[in-house]
């Protein structure tokens, strides 16, 4: 037993384990009721007028349509990412799992200020769609249903997907489009025949209104979980709405999968959401048709692994001021997403996506005896025995004061799909949410999803943003601008008035 003394001066008595327990209790108790008077003085000054109250709120900035009725999501590619993805939704429901990862489901977003004390979850802040209001389906060139892609993925525990089986084996891809010249490592049997491009497209299409129907859902997204495609760059066939359907119809081999899938989509005035470094919806074609049909668009390449630790520690470097002269990063890892990548054309398309987040985040031309001379080095290894596990390192060279070089190493033993899947779940409700949003809708890319991506879409002609921490300022902001609330911008100011 010892005494213990509050911020009134009371004495208690309490069991603790050392004298320096006690006191360390002690020093939490004052603190934590010096913060409380502190506010509630700041709120009664408030209302006297004392202190600067935030403007008063504005009214929505457009119109919301509320999350009435069943979401379809529709996959092309249920591989690992996606039946990680539709199983955990599944589990969630049935009260088995938490939805760890997940912003959408478990963060929350302050309103006005420190002081106020409101932070409501997201999903209770703005209207998204419920998860039991989630309906699937998708395509592949594998015929295996949910259950068995899911079970050969290898990613979630054998008797978690038996308690899931009555779910997940209703699930059956439908053929896909398929073209092995743009995915050299694999070949299946479940694959549309078509006279042309379009007539793919058009096959695309009506799958997509076949699922509407019969699932009997209100609205519709496509979330593009498919291989990475070998790298391509636009040319005069991704140009315009009449281009493209020319090039279409003449079998242009400009016209990668992903793209028709996108078009189809973009046509039926549906989102469409890209996780593969892939072009797919960053053309001035799929621009111009999403803007068009109102239909938004967004990606590319979901910023998992080693590049959500790269776009939190670069940023760091730069806020120091400290230089960089080397970063290898290196990884094993054993899914078919790495059978994939050990094709030379589809790594150029990921490697292309990894290596700009560096340049993007450092600016070397603003400060060039700091970040003008980086090596960056990107490797993939495909090594089988590791499945979905995969190991990254990264090796970063920096310096500091008057130049001495010091090194930071990194071992991330992460789990791919693990770490993939909350941002799948993200993206359907909150692209669905900006298809639901009037000021939204018609504006194309939706940047403010750069959160989620490593080679994130902005209008032609402006540098992405890859801080982490920007990105997810700019997301919160983007939904308080949407319900009216006031900005976030940390001056803090009003605090000290
Ligand atoms: N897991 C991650 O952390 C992560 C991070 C960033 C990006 N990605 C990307 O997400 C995608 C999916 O990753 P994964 O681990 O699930 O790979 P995966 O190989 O397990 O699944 C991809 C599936 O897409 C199918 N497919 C390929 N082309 C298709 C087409 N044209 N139409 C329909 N289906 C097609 C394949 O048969 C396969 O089943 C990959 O492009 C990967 O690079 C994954």
């Amino acid at each position: 037993m010892a005494d213990w003394w509050d911020a009134d001066g009371k004495r208690h008595r309490k069991q603790f384990a050392s004298s320096g327990a006690a006191r360390e209790h002690e020093h939490r108790e004052t603190a934590l009721a010096h913060a409380e008077r502190a506010i509630r003085e700041m709120k009664l000054a408030g209302k006297k007028g004392g202190v600067k109250r935030s403007p008063a709120r504005v009214a929505d900035r457009g119109t919301i349509d509320p999350a009435k009725g069943k979401l379809g999501v529709m996959i092309p590619g249920m591989g690992a990412v996606a039946t990680t993805f539709v199983a955990g939704v599944e589990a969630i429901r049935q009260g088995i799992a938490k939805p760890i990862g997940s912003l959408t489901q478990m963060g929350t977003v302050r309103l006005g200020k420190r002081t106020d004390g409101r932070s409501p979850k997201i999903k209770e802040f703005v209207p998204l769609a419920g998860l039991d209001d989630l309906v699937f389906t998708g395509w592949d060139i594998f015929e295996d249903n949910m259950y068995e892609a899911a079970s050969n993925a290898g990613v979630l525990d054998q008797r978690l997907l038996d308690q899931l089986k009555p779910f997940l084996s209703t699930i059956t891809p439908r053929p896909a489009v398929f073209d092995h010249n743009y995915v050299k490592k694999i070949d299946g049997p479940n694959v549309k025949k078509g006279k042309s491009k379009m007539d793919l497209a058009e096959q695309v299409r009506a799958d997509m209104r076949d699922f509407k129907k019969t699932s009997g859902a209100s609205r519709l997204i496509t979330m593009w979980c498919g291989s990475t495609e070998s790298y391509i760059e636009p040319t005069a066939a991704h140009q315009t709405i009449k281009s493209f359907e020319k090039a279409l119809r003449e079998n242009d081999e400009n016209i990668a999968p992903s793209m028709i899938y996108a078009y189809a989509s973009l046509m039926e005035g549906v989102p469409f959401a890209n996780g593969a470094p892939n072009l797919t919806v960053d053309l001035p074609v799929m621009l111009e048709l999403s803007r068009k049909n109102e239909a938004p668009i967004c990606g590319k390449d979901f910023k998992t692994g080693q590049t959500l630790i790269k776009t939190v520690l670069a940023p760091m470097f730069k806020a120091r001021l400290l230089g960089l002269s080397g970063w290898y990063s290196t990884n094993i890892l054993g899914n078919r997403d790495g059978e994939v990548l050990d094709d030379p054309g589809s790594f150029k398309t990921k490697e292309e996506s990894k290596l700009g987040v560096l340049d993007h985040i450092l600016q070397p031309a603003l400060y060039p005896e700091l970040y003008g001379n980086i090596f960056h080095k990107v490797r993939i290894n495909y090594y089988p025995p590791r499945g979905d596990n995969k190991e990254g390192w990264d090796n970063i060279d920096i310096f500091g004061w008057l130049g001495y070089p010091m090194q930071i190493k990194v071992d991330f033993l992460c789990r791919d799909s693990i770490l993939a899947a909350p941002i799948v779940l993200d993206l359907v409700l909150l692209v669905d949410l900006a298809k639901r949003c009037s000021e939204l809708k018609g504006l194309g890319i939706q940047e403010w999803l750069s959160f989620y991506f490593k080679s994130p879409m902005t209008a032609p002609g402006l540098y992405p943003e890859h801080d982490l921490f920007i990105q997810l300022m700019k997301l919160k902001n983007t939904l308080r601008h949407l319900k009216g609330e006031e900005l976030i911008t940390h001056l803090g100011l009003e605090y000290y008035d």
